[in-house]
């Protein structure tokens, strides 16, 4: 048999994680039209379920929160986690969702830590984003202030940071600041390229990795965790015992 027969025979016996227990989804864009995520209420509605089908039964969805491109506020967002709860209430179903968002650590992020206006999820927890191209120059003073305010930082898909990839010393240093590191799903599947899957597994095998969370935005996240849920590096992170998604 070729090497690739003998690596598609060795996934296929690794059976596809049971998300039940993980529990909580915390990282996801399902509030329709307010960000890149969801377009419409069905969408919502059809992700939802999926979600559902593959295992979790709560969720704190995470809108984009980028003073550049997605100006939502506290109010926005609970009023579109309100709409969703109210189709599924329609259809009789009972959806466990909280709004949460993803802040993305610019400026308009200072000002809303410095008025206090921040959606939070479980134990006081706020889920952050940085940029793609660079470390942003406030990383260190918006975390220190978060976390003076009383929040408890979560810092979104550490390993997609592709200009810390050579430096993992920084990815230490945020755990040692007591910063949680949440992992994306779909980054085991190489969905954002190898050396982010690559990054990913690093940090599961260096028990860093504490929220693992869909960020789901699309039906394509979700097609690609049926690879993802193979994944040895999930296994391990779902086996470890360091996820908090449960305790949500
Ligand atoms: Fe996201």
């Amino acid at each position: 048999m070729s090497i690739f027969g003998n690596l598609f025979k060795r996934n296929k016996l690794i059976h596809p994680a049971d998300l039940s227990l993980v529990g909580t989804d915390m990282h996801s864009h399902l509030i329709p039209g307010i960000d890149d995520g969801s377009k419409n209420i069905r969408e919502s509605y059809e992700l939802i379920r999926r979600l559902m089908d593959l295992g979790y039964d709560n969720f704190v969805t995470s809108p984009h929160v980028m003073s550049d491109f997605y100006r939502n506020s506290s109010d926005t967002i609970r009023k579109g986690a309100d709409q969703v709860r109210h189709y599924f209430d329609s259809k009789g179903i009972d959806l466990k969702l909280h709004a949460g968002a993803e802040y993305f650590c610019d400026e308009f992020f200072d000002q809303l830590i410095e008025k206090k206006d921040i959606l939070t999820f479980g134990n006081n927890y706020v889920l952050f984003e940085l940029p793609f191209m660079q470390a942003p120059s406030n990383l260190t003073t918006t975390m220190f202030n978060l976390q003076m305010a009383g929040y408890k930082p979560i810092l979104a898909h550490p390993e997609r940071y592709q200009y810390w990839h050579d430096q993992f010393d920084q990815y230490q240093s945020l755990c040692d600041k007591d910063i949680h590191l949440q992992v994306n799903i779909n980054s085991f599947a190489g969905a954002y390229g190898p050396q982010v899957k690559k990054m990913a597994e690093r940090l599961v095998d260096n028990n860093m990795v504490t929220f693992l969370g869909t960020d789901c935005h699309n039906h394509n996240h979700i097609d690609t965790m049926d690879i993802s849920r193979r994944s040895p590096s999930l296994h391990k992170l779902i086996d470890s015992g360091l996820l908090l998604n449960k305790t949500l």
